[in-house]
């Protein structure tokens, strides 16, 4: 556990510089100077070493540079400082803060104090090839969107980093200037974990390095409660090219930690690396595991394939038909099923049968067990998981047409168990794997690859599950019920 600073005076110093500045250049530089208590919290993160390049970038009045130096003193480090502050009314406050430490360190501590733009700089430094420089970088950067016709854009672009927002650019910067197994401390705004337009962001992190502890506040406004900052906070640890070990997910209510408490959970119930869209989930409790626990198994290891249905409609169109006769093949499209019941022919815009021909032959899979999932949900629906079971028995028919806006779970193109079926529906119908879906994947549309990539109960586990389906209602507290005893 950490020490809160015993640099007390500066915290008074950080409220009368805050009170003090200018509203416009307050807005327009993001100056939310970060509490003692939370800089002490972010340096107790860190290992430290006998000989440390730390960075701090927007260094502000130096509360994060002062307890980082306050730690480095205590485990006898050598450390030589660069920080960055573009607002020149404050770098009297961050030289007197830097100095403080250094008057008592014996010559250990050396510093340089850049006076301007950390993304100018940064980005010629990289574009000069200097990167792998810094041993620990500590930062609160400031939060602003960057817009795509600025300076910062081009100049961010112009070495390989695309982002939308001052904190990402800061923190991107920042990995890029670390050596091997390099640490960072950033509390930043939550928002890059989820969200396209922080995909490059997510994966320069993902990439370069490794995830060790994040931290909560679990009230949503009071890491910054002097200043009124309503942005949902967390502090990360990252490693630069460490291996992937379990991630530290700790909480507190504020910036006082006093009900610090903390709990480790595996890197990928964090990250998917293998995910489309990288998104980070931060399990706020042990119980809140991703994936679920009963998600054991692949797709293939309980011996199932899901492709996207056959028939495209449009390009099918001259052997769609409106008259059915008996002879007339059934095309199931979403819309057949309602409440979970399938309703075949129906009278719908779309004709829901086809004529045999050799063309449409190939598309088509014989009478059996499927289990169904739409690929597009409205926004009315509660999930984004809809899964339907089709019987044999649904159907007077040999073969069926699957149309395209549904995803068929088959065996080589072919039925499969019962149980398995009705299992299956029932776990793909269920809370538990609808939220851990919505996490990994992202996006609305539910795609086949999405089906292959997550993780399902075991096909025993499935079997029983669809026997005990048999004399269940199908609403969704019984789905979850029958999910939870299994
Ligand atoms: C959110 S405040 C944090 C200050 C300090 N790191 C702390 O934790 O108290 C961000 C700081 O970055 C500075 N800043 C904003 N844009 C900058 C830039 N492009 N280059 C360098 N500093 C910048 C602001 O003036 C401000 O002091």
């Amino acid at each position: 556990m950490f020490t809160a600073s015993i640099f007390s005076d500066l915290d008074i110093t950080r409220r009368n510089v805050s009170k003090n500045l200018d509203p416009d250049r307050r807005l327009e530089f993001a100056q939310y100077m970060t509490p003692n208590s939370i800089a002490s919290f972010m340096s107790s993160l860190f290992t430290y070493g006998k000989k440390i390049k730390l960075i701090d970038p927007g260094a502000g009045i130096g509360s994060l540079t002062s307890a980082f130096l306050e730690s480095s003193l205590k485990h006898n480090s050598n450390v030589d400082v660069e920080a960055w502050e573009i607002d020149p009314s404050l770098i009297p406050y961050l030289e007197s803060t830097i100095n403080h430490w250094k008057k008592k360190s014996n010559g250990t501590i050396s510093y340089k104090i850049h006076s301007e733009d950390f993304i100018d700089y940064a980005s010629f430094l990289l574009g000069m090839g200097r990167d792998k420089y810094f041993t620990h970088a500590i930062l609160n950067p400031p939060y602003k969107k960057i817009n795509s016709q600025s300076k910062h854009r081009h100049l961010l672009s112009s070495i390989g980093i695309e982002t939308v927002n001052l904190y990402s650019a800061f923190v991107a910067l920042c990995i890029s200037l670390l050596a091997d197994k390099g640490e960072l401390v950033a509390i930043i705004p939550r928002s890059f974990c989820n969200g396209t337009y922080y995909l490059p962001f997510r994966k320069l992190i993902l990439e370069s390095t490794s995830i060790k502890q994040i931290h909560l506040f679990k009230s949503r406004n009071r890491a910054f409660s002097d200043d009124d900052v309503l942005q949902e906070n967390i502090i990360i640890h990252l490693v630069k090219g460490a291996d992937f070990n379990n991630v530290i997910i700790s909480t507190s209510l504020d910036a006082e930690f006093h009900d610090y408490a903390e709990h480790k959970c595996d890197y990928s119930s964090v990250v998917n690396q293998s995910s489309v869209n990288k998104f980070i989930h931060i399990p706020s409790n042990e119980s809140e595991k991703y994936p679920p626990d009963i998600c054991t198994n692949t797709l293939s290891e309980i011996g199932l394939e899901v492709s996207t249905g056959q028939v495209v409609d449009f390009r099918a169109k001259e052997y769609l038909i409106k008259n059915i006769t008996n002879k007339s093949i059934p095309l199931i499209y979403p819309f057949n099923y309602v409440d979970g019941k399938l309703i075949w022919p129906k009278e719908h815009k779309k004709p829901n049968a086809l004529k045999m021909s050799s063309e449409i032959k190939n598309l088509l899979m014989p009478k059996g067990n499927y289990v169904l999932v739409k690929r597009f949900s409205s926004k009315e629906e509660k999930r984004r998981l809809v899964a339907f079971y089709l019987s044999p028995d649904n159907l007077d028919s040999d073969l069926i047409g699957f149309e395209n806006h549904l995803n068929v779970f088959h065996l080589s193109k072919k039925g499969i168990d019962e149980y398995l079926a009705r299992g299956l529906t029932v776990f793909l119908n269920s809370t538990i794997i609808d939220q851990h879906f919505r996490v990994f994947s992202g996006h609305t549309q539910v795609n086949a690859t999405d089906l292959r990539t997550i993780r399902y109960p075991s096909r025993e586990k499935l079997i029983k599950l669809g026997r005990k389906s048999l004399n269940s209602p199908n609403d969704q507290l019984s789905i979850d019920n029958l999910i939870r005893n299994i």
